[in-house]
């Protein structure tokens, strides 16, 4: 085994201090970018080899080494040791053990800020394809649910209050939609990282004669760094894939609280299956909607890492500053409980009953039909604030009376003012009104039918259909 002295010692004179590696040590987190240190790794090979700086048995022997060290530590037979400050000191480490004096040559014309920068966008390209794939799977779960249901009537609220009837199947669609935008910033953001750092050195090139596009083209990227200083400093790409992921949060949370709430016993809307709740430790009879809580719940440390990020930059001088080692633990952990969340709701939407029944009623109830009644009259000729005022009052009048709309003869509600129209009563059924709301982008059934051709082919195109 080579001796573990830090990859910079030469210039001290004396050790350094056995608190400094536990201080600044990183290797807990960025182990995660050793398959992506090793792809890294081989493609600087093969540049060095171009550049006439290693030769071709050398560049085998670095890409065997490599593969190597993935088998053997996907394995657990082999790990950092408690010298090795992070995971490209533990590559070139072990390395050096496997090769000798190649594994000395390794870094020539690198560092280790464009080879962290290098990994962690490779990290973030495929960590964005993850995200897709999974938004891909909930988006045709909606999809799915929101077919079945283009003719199950519930209120749509405004403000928590019930306004219009419309079918869950719309209700859900509208979710589905702003889960393909995510989609699309994750793309943004897959797109943002796909640029390769590697050939910008510690800040400003090098002066050997390597050329950065070669490990570009080796790894995959689309394109090359335009600039050095901005290659080893830019970390925009994992802000962009934070704040994707943080709004994907705040939107999965929107959904989760939904179904907190349609699963109260006061909505009634849906039943939890029991493979998808969590009793309580004290309360025999509870049926809680753990998961869904937790869905909302975990929005907020997406937050929260998207604004340590932001923070962690601001004011941060070029080029490099170690401050940059604090990146990866945020977007990682908010990967990984995003990808988590997308799960969960997927599983826990298959997993709902809805109560058709309740959701009828409760579409019926509230004055549900009241603005289509008022459009009634607009159509037939009133202005339409003449329309809002009789209709209130008819609101009023019945609750006084204790009637409710959808019991109402024709002559009954002609009787409350004559403006209306015997026929008007059929305004009750919540099914017409969604009917009759069918421009496009509305909840009749043939309009939500298209939004659901809509999503299927994002969701297709997401799990590479
Ligand atoms: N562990 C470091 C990071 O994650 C690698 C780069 C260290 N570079 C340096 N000049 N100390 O950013």
């Amino acid at each position: 085994m080579t001796d573990s002295k830090p990859l910079w010692s030469g210039r001290f004179a004396q050790e350094p201090a056995s608190d400094l590696l536990r201080l600044t040590s990183s290797i807990d987190v960025d182990m995660a970018l050793l398959p992506y240190d090793l792809a890294a790794t081989k493609a600087h090979a093969r540049a060095l080899e171009k550049a006439g700086l290693l030769g071709t048995e050398e560049v085998f022997a670095v890409a065997d080494a490599c593969d190597e060290i993935l088998a053997e530590s996907s394995a657990a037979r082999l790990g950092p040791g408690p010298r090795d400050e992070d995971v490209h000191s533990f590559v070139e480490r072990v390395l050096t053990d496997k090769l000798g004096e190649t594994g000395r040559r390794i870094h020539a014309g690198r560092s280790r800020n464009d080879l962290v920068a290098t990994d962690f966008r490779l990290w973030c390209v495929d960590a964005a394809t993850s995200l897709k794939t999974s938004l891909g799977q909930l988006i045709d779960v909606i999809a799915r649910l929101a077919e079945e249901n283009v003719g199950t009537v519930m209120p749509g609220y405004t403000h928590l209050q019930r306004a219009q009837p419309v079918s869950l199947g719309f209700h859900l669609a509208a979710h589905g939609f702003a889960l393909t935008r995510d989609a699309a910033r994750f793309e943004a953001a897959r797109r943002a990282a796909d640029v390769s750092p590697l050939g910008a050195g510690a800040l400003a090139g090098t002066t050997l004669p390597i050329d950065p596009s070669v490990a570009a083209a080796e790894l995959g990227f689309s394109a090359g760094f335009a600039n050095a200083m901005d290659a080893v400093s830019d970390r925009d790409f994992a802000v962009d894939l934070t704040y994707a992921a943080a709004l994907c949060g705040v939107h999965l949370s929107r959904l989760a609280e939904e179904i907190v709430l349609w699963t109260a016993s006061e909505f009634g809307f849906a039943h939890l299956d029991d493979a998808w709740s969590t009793g309580s430790s004290m309360m025999p009879q509870k049926r809680n909607p753990d998961v869904a809580e937790l869905v909302r719940g975990r929005a907020a440390p997406a937050i929260g890492d998207l604004i340590t990020l932001l923070t962690l930059l601001k004011g941060l001088p070029l080029a490099y500053d170690r401050d940059l080692q604090e990146d990866k633990a945020p977007v990682m952990a908010t990967v990984s409980r995003t990808l988590g969340c997308l799960e969960a709701t997927t599983n826990l939407l298959v997993s709902l009953e809805f109560d058709r029944e309740v959701l009828a009623r409760a579409a019926r109830a509230g004055g549900a039909w009241a603005t289509d009644l008022a459009e009634a009259l607009v159509a037939r000729g009133m202005p339409f604030r003449e329309a809002h005022e009789r209709v209130g009052l008819l609101v009023r009048g019945l609750e006084t009376d204790d009637k409710a709309f959808g019991d109402l003869s024709g002559d009954e509600l002609v009787a409350y003012d004559p403006s209306f129209s015997a026929q008007d009563v059929s305004l009750a059924d919540p099914i017409k009104s969604i009917q009759s709301r069918s421009q496009a982008g509305g909840p009749a059934p043939d309009r939500v039918l298209e939004q659901i051709a809509a999503l299927r082919a994002v969701a297709d195109s997401l799990r590479g259909y």
